[in-house]
């Protein structure tokens, strides 16, 4: 027995050195809730650590995520039920409740970045990503009203705007707009496969968006199916896209690494709203530890072969990471 696999684990000096894969800040997004008013936070039941905020209380948790080296914010309106319609007209107003948060962080914290979700789906009332005409998903009447939403984030100061709705073709149409419109520098973040996945519950109950009625299979992909993420994937890189998300993370490992193989763009991976409050929800009971598992998990899909993560547990994550948590 000369051959011994436990002798580079022997000691922690000899782990470090080989390791083979790194989470760190740098590779985090925290995603935000944005609701109107002031000095608010309300608590969201099912997303322990996360409430829907006023714009001052997001630009002072961006705030914390700037001082521990996260690079970026993911935001996320709560629109207020009267403002919502079948075509999500609220979505493209320049003096908006997102838009007015994108300008405040930008005016506060000029080097963070800021993401903002081009889809209808918190804007509209029926709860869909796209038009619902007849009781089905009307592709290309979408198009134009997504390509409008992300110039009008653009104009507010956007850095990169991220398609979540999984129309087809609207990345090329949004990078059109935005060419159209002189914003050549602000990236698109594709959602580029993105499954109709139950682990979104939380996030709907955030924004109270869930469909009103039927369900989102006929644009989100099917559970079912890796391979065709490569065709999303050639579509995306076609269009324009500047990273490509595989979403949710880890019960989609086996996608981040499929897709990681097959492009030379920057892969994100979303750790869903689900994904996180089962670990929330574990510890509370006390039957994980949170902190670990939190690590662990966003370190697996790093090592699934994700450059960049969102998640809830940014924060928490970045504050374990400074503290010297995450090797041994
Ligand atoms: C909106 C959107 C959703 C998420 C991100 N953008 C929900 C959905 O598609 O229903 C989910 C994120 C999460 O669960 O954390 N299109």
């Amino acid at each position: 027995m000369w051959i011994r696999p436990r002798r580079n684990r022997s000691r922690p000096a000899l782990r470090r050195l080989v390791r083979e894969t790194r989470l760190g800040a740098d590779d985090l997004v925290l995603p935000l809730f944005v609701q109107e008013g002031e000095d608010l936070e309300t608590p969201i039941p099912s997303l322990p650590g996360h409430g829907r905020l006023s714009i001052d209380r997001a630009v002072a948790r961006a705030r914390e995520a700037a001082e521990l080296d996260l690079p970026g914010v993911a935001l996320f309106p709560v629109v207020p039920e009267a403002e919502k319609d079948p075509r999500g007209s609220a979505a493209a107003k320049p003096d908006g409740l997102l838009q007015r948060c994108v300008r405040a962080l930008k005016q506060t914290l000029p080097d963070l970045l800021v993401i903002t979700d081009v889809a209808l789906d918190p804007y509209s009332s029926d709860g869909h990503d796209g038009v619902l005409r007849d009781g089905r998903i009307d592709n290309d009447e979408t198009l134009p009203l997504l390509a409008a939403m992300a110039v009008s984030q653009a104009e507010a100061g956007a850095d990169v705007v991220a398609p979540s709705d999984m129309m087809d073709g609207r990345v090329g149409a949004i990078r059109e707009a935005l060419d159209g419109s002189g914003f050549v520098d602000v990236a698109i973040g594709s959602y580029c496969t993105k499954y109709a996945s139950a682990f979104y519950g939380p996030f709907r109950d955030a924004l109270d968006s869930a469909p009103r009625s039927g369900d989102k299979k006929t644009y989100q992909m099917d559970p079912a199916n890796a391979r065709e993420a490569l065709r999303e994937l050639a579509l995306d890189e076609a269009e324009g896209a500047d990273w490509v998300m595989v979403k949710p993370g880890l019960v989609y490992a086996d996608v981040i690494r499929l897709v990681r193989e097959h492009t030379a763009l920057p892969v994100a991976a979303y750790h869903v709203s689900g994904e996180y409050a089962m670990l929330r929800a574990a510890a509370e009971k006390g039957w994980l530890d949170y902190d670990a598992c939190l690590l662990e998990s966003l370190l697996s899909l790093r090592r699934a072969g994700a450059d960049l993560i969102f998640s809830y547990g940014a924060l928490d994550a970045a504050r374990l990471l400074r503290a010297g948590r995450g090797g041994d």
